[in-house]
C-alpha cells in the first residue's frame, strides 16, 4: 500500500510566515490543473504498487480549487491506480472556504478527513499572521464539519509568534480542547527566509523571537495536551484514541509515496524525487516535454538516515534489531550516539525502542542529528 500527495499551489493571500510553495495568482488554476493531470499519467510507474491506501491534497490551499478541477484529478488518479482500498482522503483547507456546499461536494468525491487551518482562535493573531480568515470562521467551520458528519478532522495551531503570550497559547489549546477537536498539529512558528515575518525582522520593525519563548511555549503545550488526554504521537501531532494522521503516520514509517504538482515530493523506497517549485516553469516543462523535476537514488547512508530522523520524531521511535539488521554498516554510530543521548536522558527506552524524552523533543533536531551517520 501506497500514499498519492497532490499539491494544489494557491493561495487566496500569502500568510506572513508561510514559505510553502503557492502563488496568488488564481488565474493559473485550469492550466496548473491540467498540467497536474498530464503529471499523473507521465508518473504511473513511479510506486511500487498501485494500490493507494492513503490520498492527501495539501498545499497551498486545496480548498481553493473549483469542483471541476477536483473532479479531473480525482478521474485522471482512479484511470491509473486503484483508490478501491482508499482508507483516507485529507484535504486541507482554510475555514473561509468550508460551506455547506464544498462539504457535501467534497464529501461526493469521497473526502473523508480535514485538516483545517486555524491558527489561532484569537483575531489580532490572525491579523498579524495575515490570515485570510477571522476566529468566528474557525468556529463555524468547525460547526459545518461536524453537522455534515466528518468525524475525522485536524486543526492546525501555532505558538510562538510574535503576540502570542503562554496565556493565549493555553486558552487556544483549552478552546480545542472544548471543541473535542480529534486531532490537532501544533507548530512552533519558525521565520523562514523569503517570507514577510523573514523581512519585518530583518529591516528591524519586528524584534527576533527569542528562542527560549518557543522552547518555554512547546513545553507547556506538551505538558497542557498530555493534560487533557491527547497523545503526541509525533513532535508537532496530538490525538485522541489513535486518530493517528494515517498518511503522514505511513511517510514517517517510510512508506512510499508519490506527489504530483509543483513543489511536490516523492519516495518510492530506493528513488527521492522532488517537482520544480515554480507553478508557470512546471506547466512550460510538463507542456515541452521538458524536464520538470529532480531526482536521486538514496544511498544506504541516507536511508539511515532517514530511518533515524523520522522515527526519532515519532511515538514508535527507532528499533536496535532494525538498525542490526537493516543498517548493520551504522550499528556502531548509532550505539555510540545512542549512549551519550541515554546518557544526556535526552533519549529513552520505551517497549524495545528508543524515543525521545520531554528534554530530548525540546531539541529534537540536534538530538537527531547526533545519531546521523556522516
Ligand atoms: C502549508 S500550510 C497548508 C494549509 C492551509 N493552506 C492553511 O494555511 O491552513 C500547513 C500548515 O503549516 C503550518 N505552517 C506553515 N508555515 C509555518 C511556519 N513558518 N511556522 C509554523 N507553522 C507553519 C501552518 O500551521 C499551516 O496550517
Ligand atoms: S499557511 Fe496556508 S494559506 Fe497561508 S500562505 Fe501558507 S499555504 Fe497559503
Amino acid at each position: 500500500m501506497s500514499g498519492i500527495y497532490l499539491h494544489i499551489p494557491f493561495c487566496k493571500q500569502a500568510c506572513h510566515y508561510c514559505n510553502f510553495h503557492f502563488s496568488t495568482n488564481l488565474d493559473r488554476e485550469s492550466a496548473v490543473i491540467d498540467a497536474i493531470c498530464r503529471e499523473i499519467q507521465m508518473r504511473k510507474d513511479f510506486l511500487p504498487t498501485k494500490k493507494i491506501e492513503t490520498l492527501y491534497l495539501g498545499g497551498g490551499t486545496p480548498s481553493v480549487i473549483s469542483e471541476e478541477s477536483l473532479k479531473n484529478l480525482i478521474a485522471e488518479l482512479s484511470e491509473v491506480y486503484d483508490l478501491s482500498s482508499l482508507r483516507e482522503f485529507t484535504l486541507e483547507a482554510n475555514p473561509d472556504d468550508i460551506t455547506v456546499e464544498n462539504l457535501e461536494m467534497w464529501k461526493e468525491v469521497g473526502v473523508n478527513r480535514f485538516s483545517l487551518g486555524v491558527q489561532s482562535f484569537f483575531d489580532e493573531e490572525l491579523e498579524y499572521m495575515n490570515r485570510a480568515h477571522s476566529s468566528s470562521q474557525s468556529y463555524k467551520s468547525i460547526d459545518l464539519i461536524r453537522k455534515a458528519r466528518f468525524a475525522n478532522f485536524s486543526i492546525d495551531l501555532i505558538y510562538g509568534g510574535h503576540l502570542t503570550s503562554s496565556g493565549m497559547m493555553l486558552m487556544n489549546i483549552h478552546e480545542a480542547v472544548q471543541l473535542k477537536i480529534p486531532h490537532l498539529s501544533i507548530y512552533g512558528m519558525t521565520v523562514e527566509e523569503k517570507t514577510a515575518l523573514h523581512s519585518f525582522i530583518q529591516t528591524g520593525k519586528m524584534d527576533p523571537i527569542p528562542e527560549t519563548k518557543q522552547a518555554e511555549q512547546f513545553s507547556l503545550v506538551m505538558e497542557q495536551m498530555a493534560e487533557d488526554g491527547y497523545e503526541q504521537y509525533e513532535i508537532s501531532n496530538y490525538c485522541k484514541s489513535k486518530k493517528y494522521a494515517l498518511h503522514n503516520t505511513n511517510y514517517w514509517k517510510g512508506a512510499s509515496y508519490v506527489g504530483f504538482g509543483p513543489s511536490a515530493h516523492s519516495f518510492n523506497g530506493e528513488m527521492r524525487a522532488w517537482n520544480i517549485s515554480d507553478n508557470n516553469a512546471y506547466v512550460k516543462a510538463i507542456d515541452g516535454g521538458a524536464s520538470y523535476s529532480k531526482e536521486e537514488r538514496l544511498s544506504d547512508k541516507d536511508k539511515y538516515n532517514e530511518y533515524i530522523m523520522t522515527g526519532l520524531r515519532t511515538k514508535w521511535g527507532v528499533n536496535r534489531a532494525i538498525v542490526t539488521n537493516e543498517f548493520a554498516a551504522f550499528a556502531d554510530t548509532f550505539e555510540a550516539g545512542l549512549a551519550q543521548q541515554l546518557e544526556s536522558k535526552c533519549i529513552e527506552e520505551k517497549e524495545e525502542s528508543f524515543v525521545l524524552t520531554q528534554t530530548g523533543k525540546l531539541i529534537a533536531d540536534n538530538v537527531i542529528s547526533e545519531l546521523f551517520a556522516t
